[in-house]
């Protein structure tokens, strides 16, 4: 197939479009430019430049393309709007990148019994998101409802976090790099509050396989949470002060981690709980994913972890 990935030069998108190249596809990635453009070349993706703001180019690309992975920003409407215009119609798959602080919560380190599985966007379902996060459901809704509104083999992979060094341009993932940069940077490791937050996790290498899966076999209208296992921040962040051999893990005042992350990544992504199940990636698409444990990854990873 020849497949057209936003974000191909990103964490997600990279390590999907060296999966989809290894397994035969031709792949063509988005990017604004630069040297991403020429590591884009050289692992043999066509890069097309320009931005999600770029409605025309999205739709003209999605039209030529037999399938489209969007991974460049789970956030970006009209990004999805332009790639839905030009795959309207046709029956082409769309993947879309969601991220599980859909269902995250302002624990800021507590431990939370909420767990959600993949009947979150079935009729009949009374789920709603936080106010905080509507705008990426609404999204996530979107791409669902494309399936029998617009005809496209629409779904939605709704990532947790995700650990592993990336397989293309662009290494490192979200939420443990972070965590590894404020302990580097000031010699404590620490976790948002108690750290007994707790969040679903999986590897990029079995998130690029399962990625290659619902390319080829995602029946449309499908929502998917990928992950296999969970943990605690405190588990996480025990395992980093090993790792680095560095103090810790020690607690985090939330407003002092507001201050140094943001808002989003230190309420949600890394001081929320965000527990998912999935069985749909199981019955639906036969993924066997390899890797089960976030902590015995980072203690033992040989390169660094950020
Ligand atoms: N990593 C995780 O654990 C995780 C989990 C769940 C959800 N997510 C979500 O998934 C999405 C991708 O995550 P990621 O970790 O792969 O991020 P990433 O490594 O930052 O990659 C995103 C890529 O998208 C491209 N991009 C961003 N804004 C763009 C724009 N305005 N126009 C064109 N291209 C743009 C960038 O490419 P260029 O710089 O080359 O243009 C960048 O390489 C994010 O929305 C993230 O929140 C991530």
């Amino acid at each position: 197939m020849k497949v057209f990935v936003t974000g191909a030069t990103g964490y997600i998108g990279g390590s999907v479009a060296v999966r989809l190249l290894r397994a035969g596809h031709t792949v063509s990635g988005l990017t604004r430019g630069g040297p991403k453009a020429e590591a884009l070349t050289a692992l043999g993706v066509e890069p097309v430049t320009g931005t999600l703001d770029d409605a025309d180019l999205l739709t003209e690309r999605a039209r030529r393309a037999d399938a489209v992975i969007n991974a460049a920003d789970s956030d970006h409407r009209g990004a999805v709007e332009a790639l839905l215009a030009g795959l309207a119609g046709s029956g082409k798959p769309f993947l879309h990148t969601s991220g599980s602080s859909v269902v995250g919560d302002d624990a800021r380190g507590e431990a939370s019994d909420a767990v959600f599985d993949e009947s979150l966007h079935d009729p009949g379902s009374t789920w709603r998101p936080t106010a905080d996060k509507a705008a990426r459901v609404a999204i996530d809704r979107l791409v669902l409802s494309a399936a029998a509104d617009l005809d496209v083999r629409s779904s939605v992979l709704c990532n947790t976090l995700i650990y592993g060094h990336g397989r293309g341009p662009s290494r490192d993932s979200v939420q443990i790099p972070a965590l590894v940069r404020q302990a580097t940077a000031s010699g404590v490791v620490r976790h948002i509050g108690p750290g007994r937050n707790i969040w679903s996790n999986v590897h990029i290498d079995d998130v690029a396989d399962l990625y290659l899966l619902a390319l080829e076999r995602s029946p449309a209208g499908s929502f998917y949470f990928v992950e296999n296992g969970e943990e605690s921040f405190g588990a996480i962040t025990e395992a980093l002060a090993r790792a680095l051999n560095l103090p810790g893990p020690e607690p985090w005042d939330v407003e002092q981690a507001i201050a140094a992350w943001g808002y989003e990544p230190a309420v949600y992504a890394l001081g929320s709980n965000s527990r998912t199940r999935t069985t749909r990636t199981h019955t639906h698409l036969a993924w066997t994913p390899t890797h089960t444990s976030v902590t015995d990854w980072i203690t033992t990873e040989p390169e660094p972890l950020a």
